[in-house]
């Protein structure tokens, strides 16, 4: 009798209850799935024997759409990937898509130019870096060797991620074109006129000082030297040279 009863009752239990996950505090009938954290897709899975076990079976993009685990989906500007690692842990990435602005703004695909460096908005928002301009306009892409005012100039991105726009030889190698034709080494000083120059970085021949046929040194800029009744007088005068000579017996 009392074993009748039991079976019974335990029957009216199957009847009225049947199998249900908890998650959270939350019942949840079997093949039942429920979003949490506005992310994950959880899915509740019951036995006839009374066990049951709720899977983390995808993702939800912000967007609401479902993405599968171990799928990607690319909405707009943005790609979304559900991860699922072997040990079962699932999450949500969020990555720039391929048309992502860059962080300046300019959209995929848009070039604009930071002082003397040219730049283009590249996939996935990335700012790629693709040439130098030259003051004169000349462009020299990443990578390559140009000319700017008559100079071989190399446009350069290096490793850490430095870029350079510089001679691309020895500023020393270059040499100086004297007025008769001649060619001048750096550091050479020689006599044009009534100046004495100095090749100095990159062939520029800089006035260092006046020739005089009877003076037997370089007179000095701002300098008098006087030799018997003459005087010669080197000066400068903002960016202008001059040499004159004084008749001091006059
Ligand atoms: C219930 O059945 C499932 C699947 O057959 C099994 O994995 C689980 O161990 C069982 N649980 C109990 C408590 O018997
Ligand atoms: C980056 O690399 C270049 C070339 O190797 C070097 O000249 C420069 O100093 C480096 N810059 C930094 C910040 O490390
Ligand atoms: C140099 O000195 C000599 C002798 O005093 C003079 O005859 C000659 O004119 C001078 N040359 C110059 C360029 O002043
Ligand atoms: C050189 O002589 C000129 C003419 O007399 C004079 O004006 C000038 O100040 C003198 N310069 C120096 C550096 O003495």
């Amino acid at each position: 009798m009392l074993r009748t009863i039991l079976l019974l009752s335990a029957t009216a239990i199957l009847n009225t209850g049947a199998i249900q996950c908890k998650y959270d505090g939350k019942d949840l009938e079997n093949n039942e799935i429920i979003v949490v954290q506005n992310a994950f897709r959880v899915k509740c899975l019951t036995e006839d024997n009374g066990s049951w076990k709720t899977e983390i079976i995808g993702c939800v993009a912000p967007d609401g759409s479902e993405i599968a685990a171990g799928e990607t989906k690319e909405s707009g500007d943005k790609i979304h990937e559900c991860v699922k690692s072997e040990s079962g842990q699932v999450s949500l990435k969020e990555s720039k898509g391929r048309l992502a602005a860059c962080p300046g703004g300019q959209k995929n695909g848009e070039t604009w130019q930071e002082k003397s460096f040219k730049f283009q908005c590249a996939d996935g928002g990335v700012a790629k870096f693709i040439a130098c301009v030259g003051q004169d306009g000349t462009v020299i892409p990443s990578g390559e060797t140009g000319k700017i005012g008559g100079f071989e100039v190399k446009c350069e991105q290096h490793a850490n991620g430095t870029i350079t726009m510089q001679a691309a030889n020895d500023p020393k190698s270059y040499q100086c074109k004297a007025k008769d034709g001649s060619m001048k080494k750096n550091g050479d000083e020689y006599v044009e006129g009534n100046f004495v120059r100095k090749c100095e970085d990159y062939g520029q021949g800089k006035i260092i000082g006046c020739y005089a046929e009877n003076v037997s040194e370089t007179i000095a800029i701002n300098r008098n030297v006087t030799v018997g009744d003459v005087m010669y007088s080197c000066s400068k005068d903002g960016s202008s040279f001059s040499f004159k000579t004084y008749n001091l017996k006059a």
